[in-house]
């Protein structure tokens, strides 16, 4: 359709483990590290992990699969792939280029976080065991006015210059850099805490159920979850997938994918809770479980100082191999549709989301009085609206769509590629993508909001 840069083709990933590394530093990110333990921790342990896993089963890979083929297959961003097969479905695209303004946007702040606190872990500043100093700190941090801005500033001036690179130069290299890294450390960082004594018990505590603590809610968390930590919902599979040749393997990218992502998600919790409950701490104190609780367990451990250097520099590079699959689904939109250089789409849209980002900021001190929607500030607006809504609704809509617009049987001819690729669950994915997916997504999203 409007392929506006007609006569020079599509970029593409440079190798096969180059996609895969950088789709999966795209779903490995603040939703791993930060978010599983606490959100783990906060609902009931095993029990939430055990609903996540069936959640992954039946929906992750399912739409994993749906929207790397969808951009394969289109070659285009996620409004384009939509409106290529069906014009009438433009708009879907659009709700998840919205999404990609809104999560970026308290994304980047707390990606502004990590850059302090990794700052901080250099010059020792976080060599501090009182759990109370560490909230102070954190705390006085977030509730700023400059500095927050400033670091959310930073943050997406990093992104921003990625994503100028290009998909093979900048994202795929950084990933290749980033991705390795990170898996040594976190493999580090879980063993350390792990045989920490008293580390059996946030073992536990991550792996064995507690089935009290399950309501709706815990398994909207856990949809929501899944959607966010796999990047689903918002056309970054499709943006991604838009870059691979017809050869590549999507089956198997689309499990893979989501192992790699799960597996850090466990290692995070083991590297996390473990050493949480070894010093004594509260494993459900939420959000502030990274930045609050784990300096005040590195400090009381033998070369502490160095394991906390090696953790927010992981976070770091997680958080960033997230952020830029973001940005890249707004710029592939600009640059496809719009026809404007690459440069400057994405010098204008991550302007936008800087200035979006700050009232984000600002919710959690200056402004934290005024609220958008009820008891939600800036900040809680933008994640409930985009995590628990838009992500959903994308998921969903993909579903119909690939299910029943575009139809099954041309997706998975798609994937098969002449029969050059094997797909032996075709059958067992046309049935999720078309009745599994859906009726589990709206049955989940209409009873937690009645
Ligand atoms: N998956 C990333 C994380 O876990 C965040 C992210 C990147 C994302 N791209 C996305 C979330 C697209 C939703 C949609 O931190």
């Amino acid at each position: 359709m409007s392929n506006v840069n007609e006569g020079q083709p599509r970029e593409q990933w440079g190798s096969k483990l180059g996609f895969i590394l950088a789709a999966a530093g795209s779903a490995v990110g603040l939703g791993n590290l930060w978010k599983f333990p606490y959100i783990a921790g906060k609902n009931g342990g095993g029990a939430f992990v055990l609903i996540y896993f069936i959640i992954l089963f039946l929906v992750g890979f399912t739409l994993m699969l749906a929207e790397i083929t969808l951009g394969r297959a289109t070659q285009l961003n996620a409004i384009g792939a939509y409106r290529k097969i069906r014009k009438s479905w433009a708009w879907v695209g659009s709700l998840g280029v919205v999404a990609a303004f809104l999560i970026l946007s308290f994304y980047s702040v707390i990606g502004g976080w990590v850059i302090n606190y990794t700052m901080k872990s250099f010059t020792g500043a976080l060599h501090v065991t009182d759990g109370q100093a560490l909230g102070m700190m954190f705390e006085k941090l977030i509730t700023g006015t400059t500095e927050p801005i400033l670091f959310h500033g930073l943050f997406m001036l990093a992104t921003l210059l990625i994503v100028l690179g290009g998909v093979g130069g900048g994202i795929e290299k950084s990933n290749k850099i980033f991705m390795p890294g990170l898996f040594v450390i976190i493999i580090i960082l879980a063993i350390r805490s792990m045989t920490l004594p008293g580390a059996s018990e946030g073992i536990k505590y991550l792996l064995v159920p507690d089935f009290s603590k399950v309501t709706i809610g815990v398994v909207l968390d856990a949809l929501g979850q899944v959607f966010f930590s796999l990047s689903l919902g918002m056309g970054c599979m499709i943006t991604y997938g838009s870059y691979l040749g017809k050869d590549s393997n999507i089956p198997q990218s689309s499990i893979i994918i989501p192992l790699i992502d799960t597996g850090v998600a466990i290692l995070a919790g083991l590297a996390v809770l473990p050493a949480v409950f070894a010093f004594g701490f509260d494993p459900s104190s939420g959000p502030g479980l990274i930045f609050v609780t784990f300096p005040a367990v590195f400090a009381k451990m033998p070369l502490g100082s160095i394991f906390e250097v090696m953790f927010f520099l992981l976070v770091l590079f997680a958080a960033l191999s997230s952020s830029i699959s973001m940005l890249e689904v707004i710029v592939a939109y600009v640059v496809d549709e719009w026809k404007i250089n690459r440069k400057i789409a994405t010098l204008l849209t991550s302007l936008i989301i800087f200035l979006l980002g700050i009232p984000a900021t600002l919710s959690f001190g200056p402004w934290s009085h005024i609220t958008i929607l009820p008891g939600r500030g800036f900040f809680d607006t933008f994640d409930f609206i985009a995590s628990n809504v838009l992500l959903p609704l994308g998921g969903f809509l993909l579903c119909i769509f690939v299910g029943w617009i575009w139809g099954t049987e041309k997706a998975i001819k798609e994937v098969r590629n002449n029969g050059k690729i094997s797909f032996q669950w075709a059958g067992i994915w046309s049935f999720l993508v078309k009745y599994v997916g859906p009726v589990a997504i709206l049955i989940v999203m209409v009873r937690s909001f009645l």
